[in-house]
């Protein structure tokens, strides 16, 4: 018998090596609000059966919330899911800032009116926008299947296994779930109401048409399409962009409309006196504070890992760093051994670590 083609063989080990995303744990204690939707990281327990009435419980949810929650099996997980989803965007997309989405002070911010408050409204709602629309295509939950492309029966998208994110189900789902907006005087209310929209129509915009081909050997007799979702990182990626660049509003009361209205000031030197921010804008009320000390918002940047050459000055606000050399274990010399792995041998180097001072 010949052996297969190098090329098979290699993607045969490639699948066998654990995957690197396995390693990524955070030490979550459970106790953390994670997500401005009312503390839902509370729960461990799984569900399986009729836990999930349980699970339902466990979370910390309005009661109409938890109503919601009950009715809608496989719903507990999803929140879970989702705000475990965000964490680890926020945290991923602000590596390399002075605030880094740690959870220490996360009450106090989300009080708060900074830039960002607004990326945690937007970022959560987006991974609760995004983990619903994949749990209704991968039937995880009882009352949504695929997106219902036109054209696609349900019963044959899931055949085909070209199941659609159904984005309509879910962005529907969670402006039932926030419910009606908190009191419309209330300015606060009004930007968190906003950035959190300004999440699921990120996660909207990355939506994609993928097509698949059917048929013998490939031949494209029968083309399916249906609605994908992008990666969750590409929206994290859109949302970052949006911190970075957020307006500043004030409120003005709609004299027409008797309510009052987000406002974002025109710049000096403008000719126009401001504009409504737009639906795509993050926005926020107040500068936010430097992040560099310990306060009620964050552990500050003390023991902090940073690049010397990159990002030290501005991450230890001019304290300084220490340079401290460790070794490193890395893979190397590897060589595919028939059949069917990779043998490695273990390297070490050294590396400086810098790490700002207190
Ligand atoms: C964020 O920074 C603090 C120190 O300022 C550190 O203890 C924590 O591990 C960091 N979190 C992440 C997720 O990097």
């Amino acid at each position: 018998m010949r052996p297969p083609p190098a090329l098979a063989l290699a993607a045969l080990c490639l699948l066998a090596l654990p995957s690197a995303a396995a390693a990524a744990y955070f030490g979550l204690t459970g106790r953390e609000v994670l997500t401005p939707f009312p503390g839902l990281g509370t729960v461990t327990a799984s569900a399986h059966g009729g836990a999930h009435l349980k699970q339902c419980d466990l979370l910390k949810l309005s009661r109409r919330q938890k109503q919601l929650c009950r009715r809608e099996p496989g719903l507990a997980e999803t929140l879970q899911d989702a705000a475990h989803l965000s964490l680890l965007e926020c945290q991923f997309q602000f590596r390399l800032e002075r605030w880094n989405c740690s959870l220490e002070g996360r009450t106090g911010l989300l009080k708060r009116g900074f830039k960002e408050t607004a990326f945690l409204y937007a970022v959560s709602s987006a991974a609760l926008t995004h983990t619903l629309a994949r749990a209704c295509s991968a039937g995880r939950m009882e009352r949504c299947t695929c997106d219902d492309s036109p054209g696609l029966e349900s019963r044959q998208a899931w055949q085909w296994g070209v199941c659609g994110d159904n984005l309509k189900y879910s962005t529907k789902f969670l402006s039932n779930f926030l419910g009606p907006k908190r009191g419309s005087k209330d300015l606060r209310a009004r930007a968190d109401a906003h950035n959190t929209h300004v999440g699921i129509k990120a996660v909207k915009s990355g939506l994609r048409t993928t097509c698949k081909c059917h048929g013998v050997s490939g031949s494209c007799a029968v083309r399916t399409c249906w609605k994908q979702l992008s990666p969750f990182r590409e929206t994290g990626q859109a949302l970052k962009l949006r911190y970075d660049s957020a307006v500043k509003v004030s409120s003005a009361t709609n004299e027409a409309l008797g309510r009052l209205e987000l406002w974002a000031p025109a710049r000096p030197g403008s000719p126009s006196k401001g504009l409504a921010p737009r639906s795509g804008d993050l926005v926020y009320m107040e500068d936010s504070p430097s992040f560099c000390r310990p306060s009620k918002y964050s552990p500050g940047t003390a023991g902090r890992v940073c690049s010397r050459e990159a990002s030290c000055s501005s991450l230890c606000c001019g304290r300084g760093y220490d340079t401290q050399s460790r070794l490193v274990a890395f893979s190397c010399h590897c060589q595919v051994q028939w059949c069917c792995y990779v043998e490695c041998q273990q390297c070490v180097q050294e590396e400086l670590v810098y790490t700002c001072k207190h």
